[in-house]
């Protein structure tokens, strides 16, 4: 039975963890982009030590250890056990990188206060984000700096929105809860404002970053359908449908990410919030 875009601990946990495992890749180079402009915008220091959270198969906790350096030291925390060792294994032979399995919504984390924070996506999956976002700004030394990437309004992301629309086209998808956890939770950026003040997190920025993205990493729309049908939160309910329904759901697919196709590429906007603070 499909949750929709409810997605919280538990799921990461389990089912959620090992879908992500499995299409990692093509999440990888789908966020690339928006990866790249996280780590420019954190502008890491030699000698800083980061805690990364939600780090998942960890490319950006790498990145970090590269650019703290030897002096430096970077810690990537995530609930999921399968992520974490895979997130390891890339890592092997990176002395000043380290990974610890915690729910960073309520978990002490060792080697903290941190300097620096960051998250690539990594952030919208507590079930009560004010107190989660208090204890993580607690995790910072005083003056500590966060870089968070986040998504922004599902309307301006239809490498998502417009494939479930798609989908929805063929399938009674359940209708979101607002307040359940999930990847599209914190994109009303005042609402997101006010919880990190209320958290204890002072010179707040929420900046938009619009780019685009290649769906699954993919060069073209019949494998951009693929990914969607196999790897978004509504994979479940087109898996349970039939043949038929699967194949239609399928063409539209293609058909919808043909508008997308450049000369070269696919590119599909995005639009996401880069979230900077300190701790009080
Ligand atoms: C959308 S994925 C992003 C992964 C990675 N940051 C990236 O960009 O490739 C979200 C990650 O957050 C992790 N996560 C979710 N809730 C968490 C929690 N309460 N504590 C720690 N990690 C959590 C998940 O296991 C998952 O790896």
């Amino acid at each position: 039975m499909t949750k929709g875009e409810q997605v919280g601990p538990q799921d990461w946990q389990g089912e959620r963890g090992a879908r992500w495992l499995r299409d990692m890749a093509g999440f990888e180079a789908m966020l690339q982009p928006l990866g790249e402009a996280l780590m420019a915008r954190a502008a890491l220091a030699p000698g800083e030590r980061v805690v990364d959270i939600g780090c998942g198969g960890g490319w950006t906790s790498r990145t970090a250890a590269i650019q703290v350096g030897a002096r430096g030291a970077v810690c990537g925390v995530d609930i999921s056990a399968l992520l974490l060792r895979e997130a390891a294994r890339r890592a092997a032979g990176i002395p000043n990188l380290t990974f610890v399995r915690a729910d960073a919504a309520v978990d002490g984390i060792p080697g903290a206060p941190f300097d620096r924070m960051i998250s690539r996506l990594g952030v919208m999956f507590f079930v009560d984000p004010a107190a989660a976002f208090a204890r993580l700004r607690r995790l910072l030394v005083p003056g500590g700096r966060m870089d968070w990437a986040v998504w922004g309004p599902k309307e301006d992301n239809p490498w998502m929105f417009g494939a479930r629309a798609v989908a929805a086209r063929h399938l009674d998808l359940p209708a979101p809860d607002p307040g359940a956890p999930g990847p599209f939770t914190l994109t009303d950026r005042e609402r997101l404002a006010d919880l990190l003040a209320g958290a204890g997190f002072v010179d707040i920025e929420v900046v938009e970053h619009r780019h685009h993205v290649a769906v699954g990493g993919a060069a073209d729309p019949a494998a951009a359908a693929d990914f969607a049908a196999g790897a978004f939160f509504f994979s479940d309910a087109i898996e349970a449908a039939d043949a038929a329904t699967r194949a239609a759901i399928h063409e539209d697919l293609v058909a919808f990410y043909r508008d997308f196709l450049t000369a070269d590429r696919l590119a599909v906007p995005a639009r996401a919030w880069l979230v900077r603070a300190r701790a009080r």
